[in-house]
């Protein structure tokens, strides 16, 4: 690497050093603004499916992912109807309270992580969409409809789409522009692992937390894909770790009290700055496994205080926000453990 450009050289450094980037996502405030509007008129217009009908979609109940469209044989359309597969997480509505509602309503029991015990669902009062670009999730609707004898996609999902379409757009734009400066050090990422088809298959999260949480939001984590966009939250409370404080005393640390963990630190920025970070896929074996780069230990707390420009919309909104994850299918997928347990340097 002869010529590195003083710009990717810093960003690299900053990278290796702070774990994150502050990154211009371009993504006007009233786009965002309007699009969570529309967001709140697709949850709060739209039914979902009754508990009964869920609960038979559900195969596996430690995998919410999957589930059986054929068992949805109800009169209305309603919002798990935009849910279809897709790399990774599936596309369109996914709601885990309902779905914890539903294993409970059927007596199905899911399985503890630490004892391999049955136990009772708890909840995890959230919904999310994965907005795809139309051309990747409207088709595949419409395919799902046809193939069950669904009625037709309502107005209020096609108006979303329209909304997140551009900011989707722009997302793309975004995490090109950081990439194309980590070429010079990871080559082919742009034209092997974050291709343009690739990022059409990305998605954007929009994620909307319910009210009567807790004060831990979510829990410590690093994510699957190749690197994430943390593009807006209505609320303060995104916070991270520097990578050099990933080692076996602070995974202590997290655990024993991670609301007043020091290493934890909360980030602020203004309404047009993302925060990039790189995420476990990127140093798949397939990817870049001798990367310096470390995947961000973030997490979310409670904090009761709007950031800027930004706005609660909606009936059942305690908080949203918007990320864009990129997925590399060259680069291969990641298990949920590895997400979740600490990485010890
Ligand atoms: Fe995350």
């Amino acid at each position: 690497m002869s010529q590195l450009s003083m710009e990717a050289a810093q960003a690299h450094e900053k990278l290796v050093n702070e774990g994150y980037l502050l990154i211009p996502h371009k993504i006007p405030a009233e786009a965002i603004d309007e699009g969570m509007a529309e967001y709140a008129a697709f949850t709060d217009g739209l039914p979902d499916p009754s508990l009964d009908t869920m609960a038979r979609m559900i195969i596996n109940p430690d995998n919410l992912d999957e589930l059986d469209f054929s068992q949805d044989q109800e009169s209305e359309w309603h919002k798990y109807r935009t849910n279809h597969p897709q790399f990774a997480k599936p596309g369109g509505y996914t709601n885990r309270s309902l779905q914890t509602a539903a294993l409970r309503y059927s007596e199905r029991f899911v399985t503890d992580k630490n004892t391999g015990l049955l136990v009772p669902p708890e909840d995890d009062p959230k919904e999310y969409y994965h907005f795809h670009p139309n051309a990747i999730s409207l088709p595949r609707m419409e395919e799902m409809r046809e193939r069950y004898g669904w009625s037709p996609i309502p107005p209020e999902v096609l108006k979303l789409h329209a909304k997140f379409s551009n900011i989707h757009a722009l997302a793309r734009q975004a995490i090109i522009r950081v990439f194309a400066q980590l070429e010079e050090l990871y080559p082919e990422l742009t034209s092997q692992f974050a291709t343009q088809e690739d990022l059409f298959g990305s998605p954007i999260r929009i994620l909307q937390y319910h009210p009567g949480q807790g004060d831990l939001l979510a829990g410590g984590h690093t994510d699957k894909g190749l690197a994430t966009i943390q593009i807006a939250e209505s609320h303060v409370g995104f916070r991270m770790r520097e990578p050099s404080n990933t080692v076996e005393d602070a995974a202590e640390r997290y655990k024993a009290d991670p609301l007043h963990d020091p290493d934890m630190e909360l980030i602020r920025r203004s309404e047009d700055q993302g925060v990039f970070f790189i995420s476990e896929a990127f140093r798949n074996e397939a990817a870049y496994p001798d990367t310096e780069l470390t995947p961000l230990w973030h997490d979310v707390v409670n904090i009761d205080e709007l950031n800027e420009k930004r706005a609660i919309h909606g009936k059942n909104c305690a908080r949203w926000a918007i990320i864009f994850f990129t997925n590399s299918p060259k680069a291969g997928l990641v298990t949920k453990n590895r997400t979740h347990t600490e990485i010890t340097a």
